[in-house]
């Protein structure tokens, strides 16, 4: 039997040797600010639950609704019928929510930039991409086969370099980028983008998984910087991607933007046209949690969210942690060798807090990466400062 050792072996021995072998630990309870592993009870600062909502109450209910009325799974993708009528409610007012005119939904933030970028660029075309980032991002320029030209980070004078460069030889023009970024925790400069998106013709393609729910009162990066989602000809067309699966503690994702451009995806998008729909359990989570942030609780938890995240930056900066560019509650602390962030994270373990240590190739530098939650106490932020001063004094 091909049990992959023969072939893989030597190389998951040199991971591990370096400190870079990745293990995945599983919770015995739900997400949240206190969670189980292996028995222990820890404090975690390690997930994206920004507003503390995968296991509120409301969303709970909701998805145990949806899956009563329609149903455990979906059984097709939804251009098969796999779609019910939940689905097209999430589109809606997903699209009103972040004032759009229209909204796809995907099954993951993966699914919708590997699925929406070569659906919006192809060969010939051009596309103008952030160096850091996401994953998923990357993929979808390399399934695009456009020509893809990375800008340094942050960087809309370099983007403009690029795109002058390249001349008019390509036909699209893709500038993409994360509102947030996710390693770093900083903010893309996306009023200098849209500008530049304006002079040159582009569309703007904004990631914003890490916005959604945390920046612009919950309603993304473009709505932080003011700016509105114009589709017509005569501004930038924008196009936003968001996730349900961070700050909306729910799974699955939307792409916002014109109906043109909705209708489009939903023809050529393959991970829309080729993938068994999302189940109606966190469809129906997806929702309430939309509309609780929505309504007159929403601004109180991301309130909760952003005085959390200020106490937690305050704190490190004030012990004398290098902190990065960050200026959203994802806080890196960084440190000079993968063995240093690895003894850090397992000190933090043993002292009953759970941050993971976060090594190349997922980032250039080791770090501890830090996420602030609405759902935690000052006693858990107090007592994970208290820890971290303690390492580094040792
Ligand atoms: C910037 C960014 N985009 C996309 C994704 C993928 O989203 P999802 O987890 O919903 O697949 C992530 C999640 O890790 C992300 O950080």
């Amino acid at each position: 039997m091909f049990e992959g050792k023969e072939v893989f072996e030597e190389k998951i021995e040199r991971l591990r040797a370096m400190g870079l072998l990745r293990e995945s630990r599983d919770r015995g309870s739900p997400q949240g600010p206190g969670i189980v592993i292996d028995g222990r009870a820890l404090v975690n600062f390690a997930s994206n639950d920004y507003l503390g909502l995968a296991a509120n109450e409301a969303l709970i209910l909701a998805s145990q609704r949806a899956s009563r009325e329609f149903g455990a799974g979906a059984g097709a993708a939804r251009l098969l019928a796999g779609g019910a009528r939940l689905h097209g409610e999430l589109e809606r007012e997903a699209a009103s929510f972040m004032g759009a005119p229209g909204a796809l939904l995907f099954n993951s933030g993966y699914h919708a930039n590997t699925g929406a970028i070569p659906a919006l660029a192809a060969r010939g075309d051009a596309i103008f991409s952030d160096e850091l980032n996401h994953a998923s991002i990357i993929d979808g320029c390399r399934l695009s086969r456009a020509d893809t030209f990375i800008y340094r980070h942050a960087d809309a004078a370099h983007a403009r370099q690029l795109l002058e460069k390249s001349g008019d030889k390509n036909k699209r023009k893709l500038i993409i980028t994360e509102s947030v970024f996710s390693m770093d925790g900083d903010i893309a400069p996306l009023d200098a983008l849209h500008g530049l998106a304006k002079d040159h013709g582009a569309i703007l393609y904004v990631d914003e998984a890490h916005a959604v729910g945390v920046l612009g009162g919950g309603r993304g990066g473009l709505s932080h910087f003011g700016l509105s989602a114009e589709t017509g000809t005569t501004g930038a067309a924008i196009i936003r991607m968001g996730t349900f699966s961070k700050a909306f503690g729910s799974y699955g994702a939307f792409v916002a933007a014109g109906t043109g451009t909705v209708d489009w995806l939903r023809n050529a998008a393959r991970t829309f046209i080729f993938s068994t729909a999302l189940p109606p359990g966190p469809v129906g989570a997806a929702l309430a949690a939309l509309r609780l942030v929505g309504s007159d609780e929403g601004p109180a938890l991301i309130a909760r969210l952003w005085e959390n995240r200020e106490m937690l930056f305050r704190g490190l900066k004030e012990a004398g942690f290098e902190t990065g560019p960050t200026r959203t509650p994802i806080i890196p602390v960084f440190f000079d060798a993968v063995d240093e962030a690895l003894h850090a994270s397992a000190d933090l373990y043993a002292a009953g807090l759970y941050a993971p240590a976060i090594r190349p190739p997922a980032v250039d530098r080791p770090r501890l990466r830090l996420q602030a939650s609405a759902a935690h106490s000052p006693e858990d932020i107090e007592g994970l400062l208290d820890a971290l001063r303690r390492i580094r004094k040792q």
